[in-house]
């Protein structure tokens, strides 16, 4: 059984991925320090992963957990000298972009150096084979839509595309020269809600992305949402996202898992794009909500954000030809879910 480290497994975003990997006999390691999540996670996750084919035993035995932080090499080293680790799948720390802007210092050091530790660590403990969670903000915001691989990157507007572009560097260094194998996964916008309900994202404070702001909104939580800007160039003058459900996202990493393990070559370095072609803007989005939950959503328009652009989405044609999973959950059904969990949770 092949056994795989998950870092920075932020609770309620990466717990889909576990469930998945679990189900796919794998052994899971899950490493967070916690700072943005909530122990309770690991028990829904054990709870999802029991109720389909596994069994609660075996769940127990092929789940672990370390409180750790990337940035103390002591807990890292702890992590590689008690397990033998296949695979690392590093995902992301926070992933607020205005955050980042306020903070840049705290975005460099947990995932820039977070990374540097970790594969220095690997690399001690012969472990290559690395997974990272990158973004579709590494893009040249003078670039037009879709966003192949193969387009410009670079001329991050924010910290925190700074770091992903960075790494993604590091990492390709590091396969040249280093003999690691390295999948970078560029996701476009995330939507993190289950279909079973159990996991989704529902932050205690004030939401940072778009639709987790509007669930807030539509659960009478926060009064109306800010539309950041309805001058772009795009087909309502609102900003034009490629939202991709959690469901295919999790899909994606395993097959990428299936990438690396079945392809024998030393070199491996692949960029691929995580996305479903469609853009979809924030008043289709407000749309949306307004037939899923039978109400109308409040919002206002002002002004726009420093660092958006007008429009990011991609072709997912690489994902599909060598990773063989097409997104197969629409926007509509992201939305759907993200609403199902957050009634589940107030109930
Ligand atoms: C950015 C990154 C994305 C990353 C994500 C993580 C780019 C192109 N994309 O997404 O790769 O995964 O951050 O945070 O850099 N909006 C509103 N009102 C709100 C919130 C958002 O109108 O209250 C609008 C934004 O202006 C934007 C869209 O909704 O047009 C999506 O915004 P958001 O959810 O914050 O994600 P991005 O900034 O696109």
């Amino acid at each position: 059984m092949k056994t795989l480290l998950l870092t920075w497994w932020t609770g309620y975003i990466w717990s889909h991925n576990a469930v998945l990997l679990l189900e796919q006999w794998y052994q899971v390691i899950l490493f967070d320090n916690l700072s943005n999540s909530d122990k309770s996670t690991v028990e829904n996750i054990k709870e999802i992963a029991a109720s389909s084919l596994l069994g609660k035993e075996r769940v127990e035995r092929s789940l672990k957990f370390y409180e750790g932080d990337l940035r103390n090499t002591s807990d890292l080293e702890k992590v590689f000298s008690e397990n033998t680790i296949d695979t690392v799948i590093h995902f992301a720390w926070a992933k607020a972009v205005g955050e980042s802007c306020e903070k840049p210092f705290e975005y460099y050091e947990n995932n820039v150096v977070g990374t540097l530790n970790l594969t220095k660590v690997m690399e001690k403990h012969n472990c290559k084979n690395i997974i990272f969670s990158s973004s579709a903000t590494v893009y040249d915001p003078s670039q037009t839509p879709p966003f192949s691989e193969e387009t410009k990157t670079g001329n991050t507007t924010n910290p925190y595309g700074t770091t992903k572009f960075l790494i993604e560097n590091i990492l390709r260094d590091l396969a040249t020269h280093a003999d690691f194998r390295v999948i970078n996964l560029r996701y476009f916008n995330p939507v993190w809600a289950h279909e079973s309900g159990l996991i989704g994202e529902d932050p205690n404070d004030i939401p940072n992305n778009l639709l987790p702001f509007i669930m807030k909104v539509a659960a009478g939580e926060l009064t109306e949402l800010s539309v950041f800007g309805n001058d772009y160039d795009t087909v309502d003058g609102t900003g034009v996202r490629d939202y991709i459900h959690v469901v295919d996202l999790a899909q994606w990493h395993l097959s990428a898992l299936k990438h690396l393990e079945s392809n024998t070559t030393h070199l491996l370095y692949e960029n691929i794009n995580l996305g479903t072609w469609a853009g979809t803007s924030v008043m289709e989005m407000i749309t949306f909500t307004e037939e899923i939950i039978g109400a109308s959503l409040p919002h206002k328009i002002v002004a726009r954000r420093p660092w958006d652009i007008a429009s990011a989405y991609c072709s997912p044609d690489k994902a599909e030809k060598l990773l063989w999973w097409k997104a197969e959950k629409s926007v509509k059904q992201a939305i759907d879910d993200s609403w199902n969990f957050i009634q589940q949770k107030k109930s």
